[in-house]
């Protein structure tokens, strides 16, 4: 079996999903259930899978009792860790949080998932990995002629999300180097599809604009990331699982960069297409509001190792990833609905609040805004 951690999120529930429908290995999902973390996600193979080869267990990845309990009952070959705090915005107005799962939780691990290796018998050791979801924003921002992000690109984290993640990847590492756990790292590009949680931008756009709401741009709108669909970062991590080599890092990238403001206006352009409003476009609701302290410019990955040595290859480009997001919005409103509760209705109050909403006389409303 394998564990997954934060299996209930955005990618490790696609991540679950994915590797249900392609394998029969059974799959544990640590998850502590935070804001983040929906359990709805997983529906249909909770349902589907009465065989116990998918299960959940409630467990925070801090409770070293309880994750230690798990790797002796379960025994896996491999541990997947997605479970973090992941979104910027929140560990600037909340940093504590991510300190405590990303870099507490993520040494917690290790020093379970260490004792339990050093218990396994040589051919289950060898065989044995830890594989470290993280992210491309530990290398900092680019300039706009600078090279993509490699693997030997030198760490730079701005915000406090990427500086827990910075330290978490250098534990992740220093367990490698000390004690010879066979672990492997993954540095991704942003991410975008179904069920991501709608405080980030792309489904946050989707949404506002079926509900008629500001789509608010930070600062210009001209900060750029490297997009890349859900299901080609689960298939790389799967791809990894199965021949990275221990102790190595491999970047994950979309080759997709694109400026805020020409994301906004793909969304809004597919929701033009698909579910055109009685009057006006979309892009009428583009809103700019006070721009993301230490935001950084640009974000590019390099990953020329991972294609070249393992063989991957992104099954979507952007305009297709795109479309299927928005399509995938559109067709599980109810799911949106059950996201959007009071908490996180909460969240969009104190995090817009003193940006300058759509009210406010600050706020430059979108007309014919070149993209
Ligand atoms: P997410 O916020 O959607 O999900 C995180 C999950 O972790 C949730 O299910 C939450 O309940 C769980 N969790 C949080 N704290 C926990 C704790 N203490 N114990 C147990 N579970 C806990 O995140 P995501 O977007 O799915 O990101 C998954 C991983 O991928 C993260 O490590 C993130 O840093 C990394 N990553 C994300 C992106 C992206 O664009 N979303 C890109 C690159 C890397
Ligand atoms: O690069 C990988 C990272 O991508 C992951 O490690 C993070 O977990 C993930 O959240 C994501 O971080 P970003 O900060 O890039 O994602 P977010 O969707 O929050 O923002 C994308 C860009 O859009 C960023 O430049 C900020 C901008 N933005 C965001 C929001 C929520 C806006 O202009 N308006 C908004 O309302």
């Amino acid at each position: 079996m394998i564990f997954v951690t934060g299996g209930a999120g955005f990618i490790g529930s696609n991540f679950i999903l994915d590797w249900a429908a392609q394998r029969r290995e059974p799959v544990l999902n640590i998850d502590a259930l935070t804001y983040a973390g929906n359990a709805e996600n997983l529906a249909a193979i909770a349902a589907a899978k009465d065989d116990g080869t998918y299960r959940f267990e409630q467990v925070d990845i801090c409770d070293e009792a309880a994750v230690s309990a798990l790797f002796a009952t379960h025994r896996p070959r491999a541990i997947l860790h997605f479970a973090a705090e992941s979104h910027v915005d929140r560990s600037i107005l909340g940093p504590a949080e991510f300190v405590r799962t990303n870099i507490n939780g993520t040494f917690n691990l290790l020093q379970c998932a260490l004792a339990y290796w050093k218990s396994l018998d040589a051919d289950e050791a060898a065989a044995f990995r830890f594989l470290h979801v993280s992210t491309d924003e530990v290398y900092g921002s680019l300039g706009p002629d600078d090279a993509p992000f490699s693997e030997t690109t030198p760490y730079a984290p701005n915000s406090p999300y990427s500086a827990s993640k910075a330290a978490s990847d250098h534990l992740v590492r220093a367990y490698f180097h000390t004690y010879g756990l066979p672990v492997l790292t993954t540095n991704c590009s942003n991410n975008y599809g179904p069920f991501q949680f709608p405080e980030k931008l792309i489904p946050l756009t989707i949404t506002n604009a079926l509900e008629g709401e500001p789509l608010p741009i930070y600062g210009d709108g001209k900060n750029v990331r490297d997009w890349l669909f859900v299901g080609d970062h689960c298939s790389a991590i799967a791809l990894v699982l199965e021949k990275g080599r221990p102790g190595e890092v491999y970047n994950v990238g979309g080759m997709n960069e694109r400026t805020n403001l020409e994301v906004v206006h793909t969304l809004c352009a597919t929701l033009d297409a698909l579910r055109p409003k009685p009057s006006g476009k979309y892009a009428d609701q583009i809103t700019y509001v006070k721009d993301r302290p230490g935001h950084d410019r640009r974000y590019a990955i390099d990953a020329t190792k991972l294609t070249t040595e393992l063989g991957w290859k992104p099954a979507e480009n952007f305009e297709t990833g795109m479309d299927r997001t928005v399509r995938w919005y559109l067709d599980n409103q109810p799911w949106v609905a059950h996201v959007k509760d009071g908490s996180y209705r909460h969240w969009i109050e104190r995090q817009y609040a003193d940006r300058g909403g759509a009210d406010d006389a600050t706020v430059e409303v979108l007309e014919g805004h070149p993209t």
